[in-house]
């Protein structure tokens, strides 16, 4: 919890966060801005004096979700009037006044584009009038959502260094929730970074949609994400470097050497194909083929041999055949992931392949649940052949048994370790014991 601006009224402010990395750095980003305001942050709904939903659009049910949480909190909006509501993220961005409309009770409606004007719709909604902003303003919102300095941090952080999509994917919803493709000039980030760095951080995962579209402003010039990779890396204190999410396409020669030759970029990618026919791919609008993915893959390990692998799939897209699902289990086999995320097709208002003819549900059901046994095992195997090796550990937080430390490993597994003298935020070698449903237990080296 953040501690409030000395002499002003102090109000509670929760706030509830869904979906991606993005809305929790959002989050976090929001809380300072209204911070300004005498908000300190609350772990719960029934004390707070301002209450805000960051929500995710991507997949369906969203907004479902997002009115039946609203809906619990009219018991607590009738004991106390004053009591602000708002809605923030994807759904805000998509939905707008309707959520007004649907659910009287908001007071704000705020779209991600548009968190830095966060302080005055806040105070619009004190005057008892209701504001609404999901405009994609001109002006840059990171350069007004200025940090909080020097509150303490703990050892990880996200970074956003860009935003929105023009991929245009046929199933996805973010470029038109969070707008064309933005990257952040280097200065901003170098300075976000070298803040986040003095309170403490060790570890800043690099933000992006298209993250590794990354360019930004650079002097006369721009600089690619491995150009900005390289700057952090040389800022003391920060040891680790991690990025999320690229797309294939994007993953240039200068990136997938930084993979081979930089020390503080970590060796996991989580690079999403999301299908492995052709055809799919084609209908998915993706840009490449099965083949281009692993000619990527053939690239970075060529680079970093030991890199942890992470994807996303889609299945059930419309169209999608039986022999189209086998292409995707024969990428998979091709691949061999680390780590990975799989869902079901689900149709999304506005985008192209909503009105295309949908694959039956038990279909989709059937093709998650042979995706997922594959990913599982493959999971469960990387995780297995650590066992005898030795890893690095950036600890974070105390275990569940006395004298336990928590932390993650380069490759993004967590690592459990008795450690009664190891202190947040320490690095240290851990020589791998074990390893349990989801984690890894270890001896310190
Ligand atoms: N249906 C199912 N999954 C989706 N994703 C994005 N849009 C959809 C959709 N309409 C998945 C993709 C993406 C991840 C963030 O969410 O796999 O990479
Ligand atoms: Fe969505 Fe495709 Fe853009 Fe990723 S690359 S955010 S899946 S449109």
């Amino acid at each position: 919890m953040r501690s409030g601006i000395p002499g002003a009224v102090t109000k509670k402010l929760f706030i509830k966060t869904y979906g991606c990395q993005m809305n929790v750095y959002d989050s976090e980003r929001m809380a300072e801005a209204l911070g300004g305001q005498g908000y300190v942050e609350t772990t719960t709904p029934d004390d707070a004096d301002m209450i805000l939903l960051n929500t995710c659009h991507i997949r369906e049910k969203a907004a479902e979700k997002v009115y039946s949480e609203l809906g619990r909190y009219k018991g607590l909006k009738a004991a106390k009037p004053d009591l602000k509501i708002g809605v923030a993220g994807c759904v805000a961005q998509a939905e707008g006044a309707e959520i007004m409309r649907r659910q009287p009770m908001v007071d704000l409606v705020v779209g991600p584009q548009s968190y830095h004007r966060l302080p005055e719709l806040e105070a619009k909604a004190g005057q008892g009038g209701k504001a609404l902003d999901t405009d994609f303003p001109a002006e840059d919102k990171f350069d007004h959502l200025a940090r909080r300095p020097k509150a303490a941090r703990g050892p990880t952080a996200f970074l956003t260094v860009q935003e929105g999509c023009d991929k245009f994917c046929a199933f996805c919803v973010v470029p038109y929730t969070r707008g064309a493709e933005v990257s952040r000039p280097v200065d901003r980030v170098l300075g976000e970074a070298r803040d986040l760095v003095e309170r403490g951080v060790r570890e800043i995962t690099l933000l992006g949609q298209n993250v590794n579209a990354y360019h930004g402003a650079d002097g006369d010039g721009e600089a690619g994400l491995a150009d900005l990779i390289w700057k952090l890396a040389e800022i003391d204190g920060l040891a680790r470097i991690r990025f999320t999410t690229s797309h294939p396409n994007d993953m240039g020669d200068a990136l997938i050497e930084a993979h081979g030759s930089c020390d503080k970029l970590m060796p996991y990618l989580h690079l999403p194909v999301q299908a492995g026919s052709d055809k799919v791919l084609k209908a998915m609008n993706r840009k490449h083929t099965a083949e281009e993915y692993l000619r990527v893959i053939e690239r970075l390990r060529a680079a970093r041999p030991d890199i942890l692998l992470s994807g996303d799939f889609i299945v059930g897209f419309p169209g999608e055949t039986e022999a189209d699902f086998q292409a995707t289990l024969a990428l998979v086999e091709a691949v061999g992931y680390g780590q990975a995320y799989s869902f079901k097709y689900s149709t999304r208002p506005g985008t192209p392949a909503a009105e295309r003819a949908q694959v039956d549900e038990a279909e989709k059901d059937d093709r998650l649940q042979r995706l997922q046994a594959l990913l599982t095992r493959q999971q469960r195997a990387a995780q297995d052949a650590m066992v005898g090796r030795e890893v690095s550990v950036l600890f974070e937080k105390p275990g569940r048994i006395a004298g336990q430390m928590g932390g993650k490993s380069e490759y993004l597994h967590a690592v459990h370790v008795h450690a009664p003298d190891v202190a947040r935020g320490e690095i240290r070698r851990v020589k791998i014991t074990e390893s349990a449903a989801n984690s890894l237990c270890g001896t310190l080296a």
